[in-house]
């Protein structure tokens, strides 16, 4: 490429690694569409949501006045501080608080600031795949908590626990917030809960939000708001696949169609197409026919009860320490203990 020309050679080679992982990753995105879109249900991995325009829809969806999720969770750590950080740490000990996909961390705030105010000896460990996520979050956290210590972790969940473990022995406490769990199915859950449970040890905890199975029609309304933010951040997908891998989408031929199966607690997203179409994928080399109220899924949302939440717990060697709810007993935040339950 021209640019490189005037480059020097570590320079050429720090960014020949940053083209070759993009290349990569646009070649996932495309073989992950690819594999979509030639299934008989078609499906998109709801993780392509997440490029700069779907994180700023999301962060719109969270403050909508129908989608209650955050504001339960906020209430469960606005009332309940106290009780959950004895439990982190009940006699005062030192412990890294590590979060899973921390986004701007503004209900981890909530607990962050009590900590402080309680002198709680801790660490704040925001782990992200993206070094800018992370370096902004750290910043703005420091900005906001002058006496906190953050130590950011670039990369995979997994491997950060493994990072923590090397500095020191002090309990390790893993958030992972707002029923980003419901995002897996059953199954993934599982084994994703599995995964966090081989790289802790018996003193580490794993502290996770569930959104509950309530009124339907309250989970209804949360996706599919009066202002169409959730729709837009459906048909995002759409508008990434045609600005990243060359496709002629019309926005205007798909319908946002959630829904939601009381029984199972199963909330699901999908894009219909309101006519039969077809629609090519340069990048692919391909074209994909829709026929006339055929559907994308394109996302799961779990809500749990009791039972599923034992399950998932029992199922990755995991016991359930205790369990806060809201005042409208809309969520629950879930802490957990390696080893069997009771
Ligand atoms: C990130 N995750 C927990 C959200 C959810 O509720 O499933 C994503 C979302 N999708 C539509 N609205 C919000």
């Amino acid at each position: 490429m021209a640019v490189y020309r005037h480059q020097t050679g570590e320079f050429r080679a720090m960014n020949a690694q940053i083209e070759n992982a993009q290349t990569e990753s646009e070649n996932n995105f495309a073989q992950d569409v690819l594999e979509g879109l030639s299934a008989s249900q078609k499906y998109l991995p709801s993780k392509y949501f997440y490029d700069a325009e779907g994180s700023r829809l999301f962060q719109k969806i969270m403050e909508l006045p129908e989608y209650y999720l955050t504001n339960a969770e906020t209430d469960i750590f606005e009332r309940q501080a106290d009780s959950i950080l004895d439990q982190f740490s009940a006699s005062g000990t030192p412990f890294h608080l590590i979060e899973f996909g921390a986004g701007d961390a503004s209900k981890t705030s909530i607990l962050i600031r009590h900590f402080l105010e309680r002198h709680t000896p801790f660490d704040y460990n925001p782990v992200d795949i993206s070094q800018s996520a992370v370096d902004e979050l750290a910043a703005d956290m420091q900005t906001t908590f002058k006496s906190l210590v953050v130590h950011p972790i670039v990369g995979d969940y997994m491997d950060s626990l493994d990072q923590l473990a090397q500095w020191d022995k002090f309990p390790r406490i893993v958030l992972f917030l707002g029923s980003t769990i419901g995002n897996f199915t059953d199954h993934d859950a599982i084994e994703f809960c599995q995964e966090i449970r081989q790289h802790l040890t018996t003193q580490d905890r794993l502290f996770i939000g569930f959104d509950l199975k309530k009124d339907p029609d309250l989970i209804k309304r949360a996706y599919d708001d009066a202002q169409g933010i959730t729709a837009d951040f459906n048909f995002n997908l759409l508008k990434r696949i045609n600005r990243e891998l060359n496709a002629d989408f019309d926005l205007q031929n798909f319908d946002h169609q959630p829904s939601y199966n009381p029984k199972t607690g199963l909330a699901e997203s999908y894009l219909v197409s309101n006519q039969s179409q077809i629609v090519s994928i340069q990048a692919l080399d391909q074209t994909f026919e829709f026929a006339s109220g055929e559907t994308i899924h394109t996302e799961v949302s779990m809500k749990y009860d009791q039972e599923k939440i034992n399950l998932i717990a029992q199922q990755s060697g995991f016991a359930i320490i205790k369990q806060w709810y809201d005042s409208k007993h809309l969520f629950t935040n879930s802490l957990w203990q390696p080893g069997n339950q009771q």
